[in-house]
């Protein structure tokens, strides 16, 4: 059967090797140390499980408004007030499967075929597969480890062309864990001004955010930025819920109904029980998400101690999300038996093969120099996971 160009066009995660031999080999019984994963290794807090439990019984199991259930869309519109101090009305949320999905209905309400999207990498992978499936053209602006992975508004300014319509911003950020401050975001809020440029704003890890930084949203900084942002959030990481696949949008009402539109032609409503747990985890206690977040932090602060006690490593601070992405630059062009390591994709088989250690190469972020760990696993897999790794970079020539 003929596939369309568009699924041609999509190309495999380039984690899935490592990934599915991982796998493999954990079904093979071998004790493999995974730093791959993508979601919090806590339970979802037991109210939140209440609240689903409780409208099952209640027979909340049927289809509700295409863009979610009022009592969630009020309880996002308070969260944003409070937490973001923006002001949305009920009509420019828009509830979905998840973040992603959320991202998704915006990148094919909002861009035309030929139309340019900046995005810094290191980045989410789905960004760029999302662009491309929206036809567009990704723009990747390399960021740097001395810059705290971040973007400045000198190089967001020197990419711009007449076709630039989208820049994607992810703070906290996945892979880097890298927090923009209020300030650089005015930096950059001006240039998007000048330009009326559309932003992405990924705020999926705004609660997971550790020391003194704080989140702040570009949305907040000025009206015109709010005109030109949608804001896209969700429940998967604060609230330990990523198989419940619930997401939103914060967007001006036009671009909010557009993605309704969509929405209704293709998922309907995310699902029912999901977002009646989802109002809990809203309004309930925060209780559960700040235990999460000191044992994320002592986590990733025993992680940076060892890893930058190791030679030939660097990692920077990331002040937020659950991933430490250091620099192997020390090991590239060495030899391990006669192997050659090019890039962080090689270290990374190796480690697999040799020490069972499992890690995320940065040439799936746009940066084969890293590779990226997650502190979403326990502290006794963390130990033992470098102790693996210590001792093996230590073997190579
Ligand atoms: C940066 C970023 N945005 C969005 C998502 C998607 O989250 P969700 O589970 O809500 O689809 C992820 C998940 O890994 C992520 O890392």
């Amino acid at each position: 059967m003929r596939l369309a160009d568009r699924a041609k066009n999509i190309s495999p995660s380039p984690t899935l090797d490592i990934d599915a031999r991982a796998k493999k080999m954990i079904a093979a019984g071998e004790k493999v140390i995974n730093f791959g994963a993508g979601e919090p290794d806590f339970d979802t807090p037991e109210h939140i499980k209440e609240a689903a439990m409780a409208a099952i019984r209640m027979g909340k199991t049927r289809y509700t408004p295409v863009g979610g259930i009022l009592e969630l869309r009020e309880a996002i519109v308070k969260k944003l007030k409070v937490d973001n101090g923006l002001d949305y009305t009920t009509d420019q949320i828009v509830v979905s499967v998840g973040a992603k999905h959320s991202l998704y209905n915006a990148m094919m309400v909002l861009l035309q075929p030929g139309d340019e999207v900046i995005l810094p990498a290191p980045y989410w992978v789905t960004y760029l597969e999302q662009i491309k499936l929206a036809g567009a053209v990704p723009v990747i602006v390399q960021t740097s480890q001395e810059n705290g992975f971040k973007l400045t508004a000198e190089q967001l300014r020197s990419v711009i062309s007449p076709r630039t319509r989208m820049v994607i911003l992810n703070s906290p950020g996945n892979p880097t864990g890298a927090v923009y401050s209020r300030d650089e975001l005015l930096e950059l809020g001006k240039v998007i001004e000048e330009y009326g440029l559309v932003v992405i704003s990924d705020e999926i890890y705004e609660k997971l955010i550790y020391d003194d930084y704080r989140h702040t949203s570009i949305a907040s900084l000025s009206p015109a930025l709010k005109e030109l942002t949608v804001i896209i959030n969700g429940m998967s990481k604060a609230y330990a819920m990523t198989g419940w696949r619930i997401g939103y949008a914060a967007a001006p009402a036009e671009v909010a109904k557009a993605m309704v539109d969509l929405q209704s032609h293709s998922t309907s409503n995310p699902t029912s029980i999901a977002q009646a747990a989802s109002v809990a985890a809203l309004t309930g206690t925060q209780e559960p998400l700040k235990e999460m977040v000191a044992e994320f932090r002592r986590r990733r602060d025993y992680m940076l101690q060892r890893l930058n006690a190791m030679p030939g490593i660097s990692c920077s601070t990331p002040h937020g999300a659950f991933y430490v992405f250091p620099s192997i630059a020390g090991y590239i062009g060495r030899q391990y038996k006669g192997r050659r390591i090019h890039g962080a994709s090689d270290l990374a088989s190796l480690l697999l093969d040799e020490v069972k250690v499992a890690v995320v190469p940065g040439v799936a972020f746009g940066d084969d120099r890293c590779f990226r760990l997650s502190y979403a696993t326990s502290m006794e897999n963390i130990e033992e996971g470098l102790n693996r790794i210590e001792q093996f970079v230590s073997r190579i020539d």
